[in-house]
C-alpha cells in the first residue's frame, strides 16, 4: 500500500496532511513514512523465512539517524562504506555486530574502529586491502572476519553510473582471480574468512542478472569448497529496483528473496543482502513551493524552491522521479511545465514536460525521494539543506532540522 495518498484532495504522508507539514516546517522538506519503511523491510524478513540471514540495510541510500533507528528497531543490520556510516549506526542503536563495511578505499583508522567494535564483516574489495586489513588486525592483536566482493562481471541492465557488477567498473574483485584472493587470505594470521560477496548494481528491475551473478559465485564457493575453504555466507548485495514510473515493474521483494533462498537449499550458507532503495525510496516525498511561474515562448517554466542540491538525482542520471501536487484541486494553469530549482545551472531541475496544473505559491511533492535524495544534496549555492521529518500514524517527528545559515560557514575562516 502507498503511504502517500490522497484524502479529500489532499495529499497525506500515513494521517497527516503534506499541506500542513510544508506550512509547520517549511519547504523544502522531506517527508518518510515509518509504516512503509518497516513494510518493505518485512518483507525480506518474509522473503528470508527459516533461512538463516542477516538484511543489512545500505546506510548510502538513507543515512538519517532516524530511519536507522527504525530499522534497528527491527533487527536490521546494516551495511556501511565509511566509518561515519558506521557511527550512525551506533548513534541510531544498531549493532555493530550486523553490520558488513563494503567500500573499494577503507583507511587504516576506519579498520580500526571496526575492529574495534567487533563488525560482523568486512567486504574487501582488493588484495592490497587485504594486507592492509591483516596488517591492522595484526597491530591490535585481532582477527578480522573477511569476505571478497568478487566481480561476476554480468550487465546488471541499469544506467552505466549505477552498474558496478562488469570487469570496467572499480568494484571488487574478478571472479577469475578470487580463488587466487582465497588462497592468499587462507595463509593470514589475522584474517578470517567467512563469506563471499557481489553487488553488480542499482535499480534492476529484472532477477535475471541476480541469477547469473548467483550462479558464478556459487561455483567459485564450489571449487573453494575442494580446497578445504569452507564459507558460512552469501552476500548478494543490494540492487533490487523500485517503481518510479508508471511503465516500471517492480520486483515482488519477498519472492525474489525467496527464489535466491531455494537455490541455497543444502549448501550450508546463510544468505546476507544490502537493500537500500527497496526499503526507503517509496517511504519519502519531497516537498517543495512554487515561487515563479514563467512562460518563454512556448515553455512553461515552475521555478520551485528546490533544486539539484536537494535532490540530484533527475540532474545526475536524468533519473525521473513522479511530481504530484499536493492539492490535487489545484485551479492553477494546465500546461506541459519543466519544474526548475533556484541552482544557477541548466541542469538544475526535477523533472521536465510534466503536464499538471499550477499556479504560484502551491506546492508539488516530488515523490521515491526515500533513497538517494536527502544524502545526496549539497550546499551548492550556498543553500541551507532541507528539514527530514518522520511521520508515524498521526505522530511527527523532526528527524532532522533544517540547516541554518550560519551553520554553512561555522568552520570557516576570514584571513587578516
Ligand atoms: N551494497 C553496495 C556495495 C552498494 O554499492 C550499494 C549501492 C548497495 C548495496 C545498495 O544498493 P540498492 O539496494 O540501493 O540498489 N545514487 C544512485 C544509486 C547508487 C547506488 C550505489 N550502491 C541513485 O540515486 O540511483
Amino acid at each position: 500500500m502507498d503511504s502517500f495518498s490522497y484524502t479529500q484532495q489532499q495529499l497525506h504522508a500515513e494521517n497527516l496532511p503534506v499541506g500542513e507539514l510544508a506550512q509547520r516546517y517549511g519547504t523544502p522538506l522531506y517527508i518518510y513514512s515509518r509504516q512503509a519503511i518497516e513494510t518493505q523491510f518485512q518483507a525480506y524478513l518474509d522473503g528470508l523465512g527459516k533461512h538463516p540471514g542477516l538484511i543489512c540495510f545500505a546506510v548510502k541510500a538513507n543515512s538519517n539517524i532516524g530511519v536507522l533507528s527504525c530499522l534497528a528497531k527491527q533487527g536490521a543490520g546494516f551495511d556501511i562504506v565509511s566509518v561515519g556510516e558506521l557511527e550512525r549506526v551506533i548513534a541510531a542503536g544498531g549493532e555493530p555486530s550486523k553490520v558488513v563495511f563494503s567500500g573499494v578505499a577503507k583507511k587504516a583508522f576506519e579498520m580500526r574502529r571496526a575492529l574495534e567494535v567487533g563488525i560482523h564483516c568486512f567486504n574487501v574489495e582488493s588484495a592490497a586491502e587485504l594486507e592492509r586489513l591483516n596488517d591492522v588486525a595484526g597491530e591490535m592483536g585481532k582477527v578480522a572476519p573477511i569476505s571478497l566482493r568478487v566481480n561476476p562481471d554480468v550487465d546488471a541492465k541499469t544506467h552505466p553510473y549505477i552498474s558496478t557488477g562488469l570487469k570496467e567498473n572499480k568494484f571488487g574483485v574478478d571472479y577469475r582471480l578470487a580463488k587466487a584472493f582465497y588462497q592468499r587470505a587462507a595463509q593470514m594470521g589475522n584474517v578470517k574468512i567467512i563469506g563471499m560477496d557481489c553487488h553488480i548494481g542499482s535499480q534492476l528491475l529484472e532477477p535475471q542478472p541476480f541469477a547469473d551473478a548467483l550462479e558464478r559465485l556459487l561455483s567459485l564457493i564450489a571449487e573453494l569448497k575442494a580446497e578445504g575453504i569452507v564459507l558460512q555466507h552469501i552476500d548478494m548485495g543490494g540492487g533490487i529496483g523500485v517503481k518510479y514510473e508508471a511503465a516500471d515493474q517492480e520486483p515482488d521483494v519477498a519472492s525474489y528473496i525467496a527464489d535466491l533462498v531455494a537455490h541455497l537449499e543444502g549448501t550450508g550458507l546463510s544468505l546476507v543482502l544490502e537493500p537500500g532503495r527497496s526499503i526507503v525510496a517509496n517511504a519519502g516525498i519531497m516537498v517543495t513551493e512554487v515561487e515563479y511561474l514563467k512562460d518563454n515562448g512556448e515553455h512553461h517554466f515552475a521555478i520551485v524552491d528546490a533544486g539539484m542540491n536537494d535532490l540530484i538525482r533527475p540532474s545526475l542520471y536524468q533519473a525521473w522521479m513522479d511530481i504530484v501536487p499536493v492539492d490535487a484541486a489545484s485551479q492553477g494553469k494546465n500546461a506541459q511545465w519543466d519544474i526548475v530549482g533556484p541552482v544557477c545551472e541548466s541542469t538544475c531541475f526535477l523533472g521536465k514536460g510534466r503536464n499538471l496544473n499550477i499556479a504560484q505559491g502551491d506546492l508539488l511533492a516530488v515523490k521515491s525521494a526515500g533513497a538517494y535524495s536527502f544524502v545526496m544534496a549539497s550546499n551548492y549555492n550556498t543553500r541551507t539543506r532541507p528539514a527530514e521529518l518522520m511521520v508515524d500514524g498521526d505522530k511527527v517527528t523532526v528527524v532532522r532540522q533544517r540547516e541554518s545559515l550560519a551553520d554553512l560557514w561555522a568552520g570557516e575562516s576570514t584571513i587578516d
